[in-house]
């Protein structure tokens, strides 16, 4: 296998949950953000923004929403916007209608351009000593989210990320074996559970600091248990808030 700094980096990788007191440079946020602004973009559409959290009661706010202790506490969070809200005022202020805005493709592609800033991002801050983690939960209760953030029609928050210095050393997280994630030519169909005894083993013997240093679950049990099983909650509310920003609405 290839060597070299950013493959070290992202071989390294581990979710930070505990940052120091202490908040980025000027110097760091700007490289962030040009990492970001030099991202591949669908289409060259440009259909992304970042919001960076700096107001207290705001950051208290989503900390609530995410139910996560270190979300805006210790460190800079940011918010990753999928935007098309810009791209809606160049058409109309050159005189056009909002076009395919409001359409399931546009939206894709605007949530490609932004998960891929966001990597880009996290790959940038890691090589820069920093760590990370993305926050999925910003997404516990859109609409409140939305209130909070204050966005405007065709803006939705699609990820966020608290960057800093770690105050942890986690283990690495061992990943599904590449047999079975990565295939040529052909998706096959065989899988079986039982393939997975040994990666199982794998899992349960990493401790996960975020759960007070115990041993998770093995893989199949986290799979075949309450991560997806039905229940109702806030998040099932994704699509009517989507829809509600004027987005993937699926007509013209
Ligand atoms: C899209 C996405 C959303 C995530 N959301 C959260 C989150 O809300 N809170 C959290 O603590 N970790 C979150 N994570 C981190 C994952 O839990 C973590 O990446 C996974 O358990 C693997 O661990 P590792 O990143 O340390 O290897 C998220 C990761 C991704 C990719």
């Amino acid at each position: 296998m290839i060597e070299n700094e950013t493959i070290k980096h992202q071989l390294n990788h581990r979710a930070i949950r505990a940052f120091k007191d202490q908040t980025l440079s000027e110097e760091q946020l700007t490289t962030l953000y040009e990492v970001a602004r030099h991202t591949a973009t669908s289409m060259f559409m440009q259909q992304f923004s970042i919001l960076h959290i700096t107001n207290e009661e705001k950051r208290k706010q989503i900390r609530e929403i995410t139910g996560q202790k270190y979300v805006g506490a210790n460190g800079d969070l940011f918010i990753f916007v999928i935007d098309l809200y810009r791209n809606k005022q160049i058409r109309k202020q050159m005189g056009n209608d909002d076009g395919r805005l409001h359409t399931m493709d546009i939206f894709f592609q605007a949530f490609q351009d932004t998960m891929l800033a966001v990597q880009n991002v996290i790959n940038a801050a890691e090589s820069m000593g920093l760590g990370i983690v993305p926050l999925g939960t910003v997404n516990d209760d859109p609409k409140a989210m939305l209130k909070v953030l204050d966005l405007p029609e065709l803006t939705y928050p699609a990820l966020g990320l608290q960057v800093g210095v770690p105050d942890q050393e986690p283990q690495l997280k061992p990943r599904l074996p590449l047999e079975f994630t990565t295939f040529e030519n052909e998706y096959p169909r065989d899988f079986e559970v039982s393939e997975l005894k040994d990666y199982d083993e794998i899992v349960q013997t990493y401790y996960d600091l975020r759960d007070a240093n115990r041993r998770i679950d093995s893989f199949t049990n986290q799979i075949n248990g309450k991560k997806l099983n039905t229940h109702q909650n806030k998040r099932d509310d994704i699509v009517e808030a989507i829809h509600s920003q004027g987005l993937a609405l699926d007509f013209n």
